[in-house]
């Protein structure tokens, strides 16, 4: 029997060609995987009728836009993850989505090997490849860009000869990834790290410099999940596309960064992500009044780790499904509303209330009245300062010998 390879499909030039290239290259059967994360654009019948023209003995298609955003956004938010403190893992999160129907369209189809058209240089591959030898160890993967020297040039001009129904003419300098969680724009100009990017560049967001009027937004949680926006219930889905399209009008979520790729490199990347920005600034300032002191200070720390294993790949290890674990504790309690302005690039809460909230009015007020007995606190200075103080008294007399 022909051997299969399912390849992940973008629509775009280059797995255009590769489904062809892989053909050529292995005597391989190529089946097309288009997965929708969100990314907008075409719709999922044309890429899966390109595919077919294109050379696909199958093309599958799987709509996992309410998946991603329930299994992979959410976690994302619950743990208010960016990478480097900048980077709200727009990429790191879709690849392991796209493997998982990657893994069942193999299955399905027969396939023993699994394709992408990564190059060896970024974290994508290493995202698809550990997540497959995770899923499905049985596996083999191949990149063709990358291990069958599928360049640019050559795929243009593979794609004019053998006449294959997609545009080539139309040169994109960038390479962009998009999903619903947000965009990310690398490579040409934007290589010289002093370019500001130009306008361009951007998509999901409108001009900072000349917003439209300011717009107040209420959003409810739930257990550290968006349930509500202005009192309209949502899906995690839908309260991501609402705040795309009313934080991105705003300007809300542009990030220009350089960053450490887990491959070694450090790299420019501008990312647009006014949605996940917006729920991401309400979620965390609902958890400042929902969660306990030392529970936050500490899930902190874990929020960054988890942005580190998912950036690097590890979104299937015991130790994010661990710190998973962990989060999830934490959320029990965040549920309340938080209402935020949008204006100028900007995200500012002006109002919380919760339910569940640790905020007592009564302890906090400086007005008479108040619960807290403030002849409490010069012992309890005393005794914090206690150790710092008897080590200082060390150094005095250690100096003086
Ligand atoms: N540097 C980001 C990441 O590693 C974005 C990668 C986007 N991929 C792309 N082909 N443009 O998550």
């Amino acid at each position: 029997m022909t051997e299969r390879i399912v390849l992940a499909y973008s629509g775009g030039l280059d797995t255009s060609v590769a489904i062809g290239w892989i053909g050529e290259a292995t005597g391989a059967e190529v089946i097309a995987v288009a997965v929708d994360v969100g990314q907008g654009g075409e719709s999922l019948e044309t890429i899966r009728q390109r595919a077919l023209g294109c050379g696909a003995v199958e093309a599958y298609v799987a709509d996992a836009s309410d998946e991603f955003a329930n299994e992979y956004c959410m976690p994302t938010l619950k743990a208010n993850a960016l990478y480097q403190g900048h980077y709200p893992l727009v990429s790191a999160i879709s690849r392991p989505v796209i493997v998982k129907h990657l893994v069942k369209a193999a299955r399905e189809f027969g396939a023993t090997t699994v394709a992408h058209g990564c190059t060896g240089k970024g974290n994508d591959q290493v995202r698809f490849e550990v997540g497959i030898q995770t899923l499905g160890p049985d596996l083999k993967c191949i990149a063709p860009v990358r291990d069958l020297a599928l360049t640019r040039d050559k795929a243009i001009a593979f794609a004019e000869e053998k006449g294959l129904p997609i545009e080539t003419t139309k040169k994109n300098p960038y390479s962009i990834d998009q999903n619903v969680w947000g965009r990310a724009v690398e490579t040409g100009y934007l290589e010289d790290i002093w370019n500001a990017p130009t306008k361009d560049i951007y998509d999901y967001t409108a001009t900072p410099e000349f917003p439209p009027a300011p717009d107040e937004v209420t959003i409810s949680f739930e257990a550290g999940v968006p349930v509500a926006i202005d009192g309209v219930r949502v899906t995690p889905l839908q309260a991501i596309k609402e705040l795309n399209r009313r934080a991105g009008a705003q300007g809300v979520g542009r990030i220009d960064v350089v960053e450490d790729r887990l491959v070694g490199i450090k790299s420019r990347e501008i990312y647009e992500a006014p949605g996940a920005m917006a729920l991401i600034t309400a979620h965390k300032h609902l958890e400042d009044i929902t969660v306990e002191r030392e529970q936050a200070r500490f899930k902190a720390t874990v929020g960054q780790r988890w942005a580190e294993l998912v950036y690097d790949g590890q979104w299937f290890s015991p130790l994010k499904r661990s710190l998973d674990a962990f989060i999830e504790d934490t959320q029990q309690y965040v549920t309340g509303d938080i209402r935020m302005v949008l204006h100028g690039g900007q995200a500012i809460v002006n109002g919380r209330r919760s339910e569940t909230s640790l905020y007592d009015f009564d302890l906090a007020t400086y007005d008479t009245g108040d619960t807290f007995d403030q002849s409490m606190a010069r012992g309890f200075i005393e005794l914090w300062g206690m150790s710092a103080k008897v080590a200082s008294g060390r150094d005095i007399r250690v100096a003086g010998k």
